[in-house]
């Protein structure tokens, strides 16, 4: 799924001899890997001297006659004169050798200069030993542990995370997506462990010389990627899942959690039978292992039948773990499974083309989702935040296409993010609902026969997909998915349509730029997009067809052409476009087409605009008002519907809206008009769910849950009705029982709330109360509510001691939970100008603290930025920024949306202030 990179550490082995000539980001063409032979002696015995050291042979294909070998080597130790290199079969003779080596730092190239020229059409075999130490860093072959609470002991395992490019932190490789090779991987080890990769284990053995170890060769695996390898030695405990006829599907986890494994156990066999069906192939592997690792830098990795997570998403306590944690867990479990044929199967070329892999894989697993848990109903949540998400990043100018050319590998990382994952899968339900069930599987599953083991380009993907189209007849014979999906994919952003309707003539003229948040930038000349408009009206109502019934199109040079629809009904009747927000775009409508669905919101009949475009309308109305194409008048009438509305998309969209509003508001004199308006708002719903009483029997459904839970954060923290009181007994309760690690009385649902209500509510000794319940816990899940609770205390003092334990590199809190918790801190009042203030002042040490994965840094500016409003303020940041060019390299897109963010504020506030107060007066 999502992982991190290694910035260049530039370390510059001693072992070069001269600097390298070819200054290429990609590895040169001549050669080819065919099979990798892998052995790795692992030593995890002695803390003070984590060690592994191996031998690689690989067997390569000579495509162009060349005198070196170029693969990729990052931080390991290689002896050269150890190096050898022989012809297999072929004519001529088998000897040949290394005159030299050289290594160029920049791109982890490593080149091996040839005594004899090698010959296209020859494979040779090249055998190289490498050793290196097992760090902490997260990336590459790394090191992990947990405690054993029995035995009172730290135990230690071993784990690879490779994606994007670290799989030359671990052996010499070609490591680019596009060289497949077979993989016979042999770990060795203490034969107290157990070891794991991605194949079964063939045979195991004893060591030939170090007592009590072992070897244990696994069988060779299919063609695959460098990144997608993976091993493991540790001593964890796993749990078989039984499904008839079913993959071989284990899952393993720290001895102490095992327990927690029973829902993915359960699950895992599910997800990958939906896929079978869907996709119309059979898994390739024999088996499949899922692994919780108690350090982890993303939240998973799909390597091909050795799937690693982090606790937090693999483990479920019915105990413990709320509902929406459940849901998470299936998420990402079907997440990563359906990278097991989108991504592992085929997999993309280059790095460009990341997005189809993560955009598929984020799409496909809503549906298998809502497929194995129907009753949850969250595909239509899981669509709804996908496009919450991108139209808010993709509004800035600083963001970037779907698609998008990666010259380094340092570059890679930034596309692991909200474009790829949310925009990729909200582009790709576009065409699912555009294509219809039939086409869209049908051509999906050409294409997985045809590039099975091989690599492939968006293109190859639309070819297979038009051809499907035409077939079904589900798309106009002159259209073609290449010319449609490039307008989504190769340009940044995505359309607002204006629709402006002639009430006497029944049309539309409907007209299409690029929606962009910041006003002083020029939105024409941005783009054009092939929008396909779905639409109904107040008397047809019918939102359940998603298929277009008309298309907006671009001409050849990209100008938008203008439209006009016909038939629509008279002035007494509202349009809609876009039915259930099947395509990303907003849509704007003249003031007598709002004047009717405001009309319509605000009576009995508001549910009969679709859930989905009740949500729609209040994302849209809140940024057109932002960017002053609405009057705030209009839009605080669409949105004070909300106090009928029970349906969780509506409030998530409020929600989401309001926020960017409280970060700047609440810092301001009028903030007391804004917090009677949210109670005014809340107020209805809080008392519909029963508050944050446990009313287990009316709250099964998983969008209910999330609703209670969404709607009981605003309500405690505007100091709704018995919210606070109900949730500081809640936790007085639970600090007065004897046990509190066993007995805890807090309903599940409202967990979150009450711990962090009851923080900012309470006295220093709650927060040592529940920090040492964190130091107790023994469930993921849990750990990460009470760390993200114990940062919304109001003393600065204490929030000060907090900051100071994230980055503690021997305390508490582990590096995979810096980041949150850091954010956590910084969302708050109390906290926003510490955490600003500390990383201004400490960002050298904080980097140091990241490094190599110094792009982590970014995670902690976007936090920040949502809360600075002036432009002193944005000044300010703006020279930390160019001061600290050494700390903050390798993140520029996360410093340009972040500066972007903040001038969108200092608009709001210099443009916006008065009016929206003013507007909002008239509703109190
Ligand atoms: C790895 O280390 C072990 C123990 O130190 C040693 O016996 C072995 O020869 C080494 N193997 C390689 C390939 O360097
Ligand atoms: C290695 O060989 C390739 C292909 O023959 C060539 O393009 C490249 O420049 C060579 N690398 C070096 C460092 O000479
Ligand atoms: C490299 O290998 C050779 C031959 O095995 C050995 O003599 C030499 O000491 C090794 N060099 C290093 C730096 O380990
Ligand atoms: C666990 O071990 C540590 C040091 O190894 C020791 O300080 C501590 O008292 C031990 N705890 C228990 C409960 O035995
Ligand atoms: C399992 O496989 C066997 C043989 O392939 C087949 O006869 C049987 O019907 C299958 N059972 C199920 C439950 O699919
Ligand atoms: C609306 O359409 C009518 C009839 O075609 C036309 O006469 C009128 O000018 C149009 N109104 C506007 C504002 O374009
Ligand atoms: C859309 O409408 C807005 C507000 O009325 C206007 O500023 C903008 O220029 C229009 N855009 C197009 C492409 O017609
Ligand atoms: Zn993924």
């Amino acid at each position: 799924m999502k992982c991190v990179l290694l910035i260049l550490a530039a370390l510059g082995l001693s072992l070069a001899e001269e600097s390298s000539t070819y200054d290429h980001f990609r590895l040169p063409t001549a050669l080819r890997p065919q099979k990798y032979d892998v052995r790795i002696l692992t030593q995890l015995e002695n803390p003070d001297d984590f060690r592994f050291n191996g031998t690689v042979k690989i067997q390569i294909e000579v495509l162009k006659n060349t005198h070196n070998i170029t693969l990729h080597s990052k931080d390991l130790t290689i002896n050269d004169t150890e190096i050898t290199l022989r012809q297999i079969g072929g004519e001529g003779k088998p000897e040949n050798c290394i005159t030299s080596t050289e290594r160029n730092p920049i791109h982890d190239f490593y080149i091996l200069n040839t005594c004899e020229e090698l010959l296209a059409g020859q494979v040779y075999e090249l055998s190289l030993r490498f050793s290196a130490q097992l760090q902490d860093q997260l990336s590459g072959y790394y090191r992990s542990s947990y405690e054993d609470s029995v035995a009172n002991e730290t135990r230690w395992i071993s784990v690879t995370q490779f994606e994007p490019s670290s799989a030359r932190l671990a052996f010499p490789c070609f490591d680019e997506p596009g060289y497949k090779a077979s993989f016979a991987i042999t770990l060795g080890y203490h034969q107290k462990y157990t070891g794991l990769s991605n194949m079964p284990v063939r045979e195991t053995r004893p060591h030939e010389s170090i007592p009590e170890y072992v070897w244990t060769a696994f069988e060779e695996s299919v063609p695959m990627s460098t990144y997608l390898v993976a091993y493991s030695v540790n001593d964890f405990s796993h749990k078989p899942s039984t499904l008839p006829n079913g993959t071989l599907f284990r899952t393993w986890a720290r001895p102490n959690a095992i327990d927690q494994c029973d829902y993915a156990a359960e699950l895992g066999p599910k997800v990958l039978q939906y896929y079978e069906q869907l996709f119309g192939t059979k898994f390739p592997l024999p088996k499949v292992d899922q692994i919780a690792v108690p350090d982890f830098s993303a939240g998973a990795m799909e390597n091909w039948g050795l799937v690693t997570y982090a606790e937090v998403t693999l483990l479920y306590s019915p105990e413990y773990s709320s509902q929406v944690a459940k849901h998470g867990t299936a998420n990402i479990v079907a997440h990563e499974l359906a990278h097991q044929w989108f991504g592992n199967l085929v997999t993309m070329e280059w790095w460009t083309d990341l997005w189809l892999n993560e955009g598929f894989a984020t799409y496909v697993a809503g549906l298998c989702v809502e497929d194995i848990h129907p009753e949850w109903r969250t595909l239509q949540f899981e669509t709804m935040s996908n496009l919450l998400t991108i139209f808010r990043t993709d509004s800035l100018e600083s963001s970037h296409p779907i698609s998008r050319p990666i010259e380094m590998t340092s570059q890679t990382s930034e596309s692991f993010d909200t474009i790829s994952y949310q925009k990729g899968s909200s582009v790709i339900r576009m065409m699912h609902l555009f294509l219809g069930e039939e086409a869209f599987r049908t051509g999906l599953k050409s294409y997985l026969e045809r590039y099975a083991y091989k690599n492939a380009e968006q293109d190859n993907l639309w070819e297979s997909l038009t051809q499907a189209a035409h077939k079904a007849g589900s798309m106009p014979t002159d259209y073609d998915i290449k010319t449609i999906m490039d307008s989504w994919t190769l340009q940044t952003g995505y359309p607002v349509i204006n629709v402006t309707r002639n009430y006497t003539a029944r049309t539309a003229k409907l007209s299409q730029e690029r929606y962009l948040l910041n006003t002083d930038i020029s939105r024409t000349h941005k783009g054009c997009w092939w929008v396909p408009l779905s639409y109904t009206s107040q008397a047809e109502k019918d939102f359940n067809n998603t298929a277009p019934k008309e298309w907006m199109e671009c001409t050849e040079t990209g100008e938008s052409v203008p439209k006009t629809i016909q038939d629509l009904p008279g002035p007494d009747q509202w349009v809609i476009f876009n039915n259930q927000l099947s395509a990303p775009y907003k849509v704007n409508y003249d003031a007598q087409n709002w004047k009717l669905l405001i009309e319509t919101l605000n009576s009995e009949e508001y549910q009969s605009i679709h859930v989905v475009n009740r949500a729609q309308l209040i994302d849209d109305v809140l940024y057109f008002a932002w960017t002053g194409e609405q009057d705030y008048e209009i839009a605080l009438q669409v949105i004070s519907y909300l106090q009928r509305e029970r349906e969780l998309l509506p409030w998530k969209s409020a929600f989401e809206n309001l926020s960017f509003l409280t970060g700047i508001l609440r810092q301001t004199p009028n903030y007391k008009f804004y917090k009677s308006f949210i109670r005014k708002l809340i107020t209805p719903i809080y008392e519909h769910m029963h508050g944050i009483n446990d009313t287990d029997a009316s709250v099964q459904q998983q969008d209910k849950i999330r609703l209670k839970g969404m709607v009981a954060q605003w309500a405690c923290s505007y100091e709704v009705s018995d919210c606070v009181t109900r949730a500081v007994s809640y936790f007085r309760s639970w600090r007065s029982e004897a046990n509190p690690d066993e007995i805890n009385p807090v309903p599940l649902a409202v967990r979150d709330n009450v711990y962090c209500t009851s923080i900012e509510h309470g006295s220093v000794e709650d927060w040592d109360f529940l920090w040492t319940r964190y130091q107790k816990a023994n469930v993921a899940t849990e750990k990460q509510t009470i760390l993200d609770s114990l940062a919304c205390s109001q003393k600065v003092w204490v929030q000060q001691r907090y900051l100071e334990r994230i980055f503690d590199a021997k305390g508490e809190i582990r590096k995979q939970d810096s980041l949150s918790v850091f954010q956590s801190i910084a969302s708050t009042q109390a906290g926003f100008p510490l955490a600003k203030k500390y990383l201004m002042d400490n960002v050298d040490s904080i980097s140091k603290f990241y490094h190599p994965q110094s792009e982590s840094m970014a995670e902690l500016l976007l936090p920040l930025s949502e809360l600075i409003f002036t432009r002193k303020d944005y000044n300010e940041f703006k020279n930390f920024i160019a001061d600290s060019k050494e700390q903050l390299k390798d993140i520029d897109q996360a410093i340009n949306q972040s500066l972007e963010t903040m001038l969108i504020n200092v608009q709001w506030k210099e443009q916006n202030y008065e009016r929206f107060t003013e507007a909002i007066k008239k509703l109190l």
